[in-house]
């Protein structure tokens, strides 16, 4: 993190969940911070609310020129911005293409004229349906929905441009991080429970598993891929390294909010590109980075419950 002093930084998708808490741990020390993002699902208060002012430039990252003229001079790029929904990527395969994958390339494209760094933020939805569980970086990657495929490409990509242009680049394919400010399945939890607490509907079968890892412990991660010489050209999973159904994870939320009475339905159909297990095996980070996730689901759930802002 020290290493970061002075620097200047751009984090596409700042607007964002993941984004809103990278750079609220970036402005802990004297950074010079550019958040560019569409707003597309990210929100403005997600940049009003960071502790110090910094310049936003609301941009699609599909617009090298508009890219290029966000900063002069940048040394680390953190590239969260995408489109982050599997079944929009079913419904639109060319949209999602255009921030995922086209806009993965531009921010390369700008990184190679800058000379900076990048740090990109993949998924564990590049390994599609695992040849192995807990899932490591090696295994095959066959991507059973267009997001995850975007994201792949965005990687190959990554990958083409450390091996030609000797970029300084890693990967991060993260499994599913929760915490304030979130979306995904706690967010739509926490939101069906708000409107009626007697019920919950889970879409799909509840039998779906996942990877839970708090933000805290992503940011973690990402500053270390950001600065560590041991992450250069390298692609690491970040989990919490267990898996859970997601009724399970009903159950210990509704646990917390003391309303074990409320009645659990499932639908019969998830979506289309819907994964039924997401576990990945993160010895890689521990042993490269020394990086461990630090917060239990129970631990994450309740300070999520008592976040100021919860979603
Ligand atoms: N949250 C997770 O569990 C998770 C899991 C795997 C990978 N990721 C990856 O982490 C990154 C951040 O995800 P998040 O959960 O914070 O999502 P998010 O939707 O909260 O943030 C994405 C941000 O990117 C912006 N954006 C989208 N398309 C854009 C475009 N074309 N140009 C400029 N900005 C654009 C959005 O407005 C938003 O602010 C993404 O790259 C995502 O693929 C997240």
């Amino acid at each position: 993190m020290e290493i970061l002093e002075k620097k200047s930084i751009l984090v596409t998708g700042g607007a964002g969940f993941i984004g809103h808490h990278l750079c609220r741990k970036l402005l802990e020390k004297d950074v010079n911070l550019t958040i560019y993002d569409n707003l597309s699902t990210g929100r403005i208060e997600n940049v009003k609310d960071l502790p110090k002012p910094v310049k936003f430039v609301k941009g699609d990252v599909g617009n090298l020129e508009t890219l290029e003229n966000s900063v002069r001079q940048v040394d680390v790029i953190f590239h969260l911005a995408a489109q982050v929904s599997v079944p929009y990527s079913m419904e639109n395969p060319v949209e999602d293409f255009k921030s995922n994958a086209y806009g993965t390339l531009n921010i390369l494209e700008l990184a190679r004229k800058r000379d900076a760094r990048v740090v990109y933020t993949s998924s564990a939805a590049v390994y599609g349906k695992p040849a192995k569980l807990p899932t490591p970086e090696d295994s095959p990657l066959k991507p059973i929905s267009f997001y995850g495929l975007s994201k792949l490409v965005g990687e190959k990509y990554c990958n083409t441009y450390m091996e030609k242009y000797g970029l300084d680049a890693s990967i991060m394919r993260i499994a599913n991080a929760y915490g304030p400010r979130c979306r995904g399945v706690i967010a739509d939890y926490i939101t069906k429970i708000r409107k009626n607490p007697n019920k919950l509907e889970i879409i799909g079968s509840g039998m779906q598993s996942r990877d839970f890892v708090h933000v805290s412990d992503v940011v973690e991660a990402l500053i270390l891929l950001a600065t560590s010489k041991e992450a250069l050209g390298q692609t690491f999973n970040v989990g919490f390294g267990k898996t859970m159904t997601v009724v399970d994870l009903a159950k210990i939320l509704l646990k917390m909010l003391k309303l074990e009475e409320t009645v659990v339905t499932t639908t019969s159909k998830s979506w289309e590109g819907d994964l039924d297990i997401i576990w990945l095996d993160i010895s890689k980070a521990r042993e490269k980075l020394k990086w461990t996730p630090k917060t239990s689901i129970e631990e994450g759930l309740k300070n999520l419950i008592n976040a100021e802002r919860l979603l």
